[in-house]
């Protein structure tokens, strides 16, 4: 009895200290998962839609092509160019034309590592993202019926998916499949892996001296692995870490009216309709209150091309953002998230010197390899609706 009380004290003990060290108030679980390289997880394959080389290649195809949407003008490229990160380069994405996004545009790089995809975690996996974005009012806009009818116009694609598929024509949900395909082969392995990656593996030399100051940061003082830990870089969660909301939708008429229009679709009640001034998050799905304004930890690679950062963009150095961060969640006005009853506890002032906050961001860099550039390829055009002998004859039938 008193061997058990005393194991359970050393628990306990030794519960608090890593407590301590972590600088984490009420959690007394084993500390976070230490930072690894990204090879050392796999890209989750589902079985209904084996990777083929055909395929990735239709797939990359179908990413590029603008038809895959409503008027044919708003592709996923338009939105996840290559070079912009594979994102849009503003606070909020670019939006179906006459539209603005409400959110800012996720990069695509290592998304199919993600079990929870977008920024309130709403899709469970890419095919689930594709046919949401292709089909969402303020992003692809487009209709099933539509873009397959127009695929089935474009003999190249008929060929492409009977190889790939074996249909005799195009299907709406294979679309889907192929682009996920093709989105699961963008990654920063191998050629692209980062130099933490390296580092991680043996290489000792892949950090300079400064990263290195900024990694010791990251895991002690910046408490910064506390989420964003493991191969991914994040721990998948979702927490509100006291981002504030975007001035845009007070002074920007297009904004406000995405805005608007996203409450609705999302469920929100009436009094939440009239009231809310910034993105309540996962609230969306869970309808709890202490949800409002939790976003999901995002991943830390590839950010070196992929400002501005946060849900709503409103960042666009990873200086500003350790900034933030030794603030204690709060930007240079003090203005933070509307609902401080959900901050996450472990976010608060850090009390780091310009040093330290230097040196953080050296390390974050360090997440990030060579940049992942790619041509858009050329579109295949649409069959001619009728062929030349068919125009002349009804020339001569003139
Ligand atoms: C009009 C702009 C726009 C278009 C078009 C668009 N996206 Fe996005 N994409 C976004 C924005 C903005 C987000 C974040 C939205 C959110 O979280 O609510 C996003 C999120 C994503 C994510 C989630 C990444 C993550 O980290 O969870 C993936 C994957 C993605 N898009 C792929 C696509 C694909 C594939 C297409 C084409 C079928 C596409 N997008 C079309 C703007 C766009
Ligand atoms: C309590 C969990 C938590 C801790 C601790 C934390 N983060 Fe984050 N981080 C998040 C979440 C959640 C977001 C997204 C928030 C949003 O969009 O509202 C985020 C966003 C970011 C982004 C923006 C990435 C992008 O793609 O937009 C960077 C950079 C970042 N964090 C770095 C850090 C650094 C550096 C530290 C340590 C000083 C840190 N984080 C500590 C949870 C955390």
């Amino acid at each position: 009895m008193k061997k058990v009380t005393k194991l359970r004290s050393t628990v306990l003990a030794a519960a608090i200290t890593t407590t301590f060290t972590l600088g984490v108030v009420g959690q007394a679980t084993a500390g976070p998962a230490p930072l690894a390289p990204l090879d050392s997880i796999k890209v989750p394959i589902p079985p209904d839609n084996k990777l083929t080389p055909a395929k990735v290649e239709l797939g990359k195809l179908l990413f590029f092509d603008a038809r895959i949407g409503g008027d044919a003008s708003t592709g996923c490229s338009t939105c996840h160019e290559p070079d912009q990160g594979w994102a849009w380069a503003e606070d909020f994405s670019r939006g179906y034309p006459g539209t603005v996004h409400w959110r800012n545009s996720q990069t695509v790089i290592n998304s199919a590592f993600y079990p929870r995809q977008f920024w309130a975690g709403s899709a469970s996996s890419n095919e689930k993202q594709a046919k949401s974005a292709a089909k969402g009012g303020v992003a692809g806009n487009g209709e099933s019926d539509i873009m397959e009818a127009r695929l089935a116009l474009i003999p190249e694609y008929v060929k492409r998916f009977k190889e790939v598929y074996g249909t005799e024509w195009p299907l709406i949900s294979d679309v889907w499949g192929a682009i996920s395909a093709f989105e699961r082969t963008l990654n920063t392995v191998g050629k692209y892996e980062a130099p933490l990656d390296k580092y991680l593996k043996g290489d000792k030399s892949a950090l300079s001296k400064q990263q290195l100051a900024g990694k010791a940061v990251f895991e002690g003082k910046g408490g910064c692995i506390q989420c964003h830990n493991g191969a991914l870089i994040t721990d998948s969660d979702f927490h509100n870490i006291g981002v504030p909301p975007n001035k845009r939708w007070e002074e920007d008429g297009l904004a406000q009216i995405t805005f608007r229009f996203e409450q609705y679709a999302k469920g929100m009640t009436q009094e939440g309709y009239r009231k809310a001034k910034s993105d309540w998050g996962f609230y969306y799905r869970s309808k709890n209150k202490w949800d409002r304004g939790k976003f999901r930890t995002p991943s830390l690679r590839y950010v070196k091309y992929t400002a501005p950062y946060m849900h709503n963009g409103i960042f666009y150095t990873l200086e500003d953002v350790v900034d933030f961060y030794n603030r204690g969640g709060k930007d240079e006005d003090g203005r933070t998230t509307p609902f401080p009853e959900n901050m996450d506890k472990r976010i608060k002032p850090l009390g780091l010197s310009d040093q330290e906050k230097e040196d953080l961001v050296a390390f974050i860099e360090s997440m990030s390899g060579p940049e992942i550039t790619m041509k858009k390829p050329a579109m295949p055009p649409y069959a001619p609706l009728f062929t030349k002998a068919q125009l002349q004859a009804a020339q001569e039938a003139k």
